[in-house]
């Protein structure tokens, strides 16, 4: 996995046997100075940790648990859109390796059959004017063929998919050489204008009732894809459109 993958935009690999959680690892180097290009993977995370202080289960042999460093100079509002950015190259990466068709779920989730194959959390250290480094961290259910109780109804793995286990570094190998082309292009302008019409054509929320989480109340709407700033755009019942953030709501 270092041979051929060190030197491009990966410019470092940290590997762990064992660690609390990559994400928490890769925030650690950040502040030690870890360049851009980062990418801190373990094979067993006692600590891993999901979006809204959930759990991430994640026992030694099975998944793909890694976290990425990145210090792109942007505003720290525009840190959820490397979320969008890594999903799209989880979507890739699997399809390219595996030959599995998966779609995505906006912002973060990737979706075989209707049930969860991985989870990102993106994470930052940021002031008003401009961030210090984004953590996107990435959770693939890999080889895992036996879920907790609490999730086994609605998460799959690649295994289950296929058939058959998958090698865990060639899937990293092929994740991370997208989200270089992928990277790439959000660098460019950075946000989704160049990447918007591929997201919503593998988002499998588009064009779909969505039912919004919002702080102030729920509501559903249809949702139309995203727009340049990676939001997505829900057109109410009264005909009315909101641009929704991943940061404040979740569908
Ligand atoms: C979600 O809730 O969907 C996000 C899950 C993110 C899990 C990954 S596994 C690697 C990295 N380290 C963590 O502790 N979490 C992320």
């Amino acid at each position: 996995l270092m041979s051929s993958m060190e030197g491009g935009f990966i410019k470092k690999i940290v590997y762990y046997e064992e660690t609390d959680s990559t994400n928490i690892r890769a925030r650690k180097l950040a502040e030690e100075g870890a360049p851009d290009g980062t990418l801190v993977v373990t094979d067993f995370q006692n600590a891993g940790r999901g979006r809204r202080g959930r759990m991430w289960v994640s026992p030694s042999g099975t998944g793909i648990f890694m976290s990425l460093i990145l210090r792109p100079d942007i505003l720290p509002s525009s840190a959820s859109m490397l979320t969008l950015v890594a999903a799209l190259a989880v979507y890739d990466g699997i399809k390219e390796t595996t030959g599995l068709e998966t779609v995505i779920k906006w912002p973060n989730d990737i979706v075989a059959e209707g049930k969860k194959l991985c989870g990102i959390l993106t994470e930052m250290s940021a002031e008003l004017e401009g961030i210090h480094y984004v953590v996107t961290g990435i959770g693939i259910n890999a080889n895992t063929t036996d879920f907790p109780e609490e999730i086994r109804a609605t998460a799959t793995s690649l295994a289950l998919e296929l058939g058959h286990p998958v090698c865990r570094a060639a899937v990293i190998n092929g994740v991370m050489c997208a989200f270089e082309e992928y990277y790439g292009r959000y660098r460019e302008t950075l946000d989704m204008s160049l990447l918007k019409e591929l997201y919503n054509q593998k988002l499998v929320n588009a064009e779909r009732e969505v039912k919004v989480l919002a702080p102030g109340g729920d509501y559903t709407g249809i949702s139309h894809g995203i727009n340049d700033a990676g939001e997505l755009i829900v057109e109410l019942p009264d005909g009315s459109i909101r641009e929704i953030n991943s940061g404040e709501v979740s569908v």
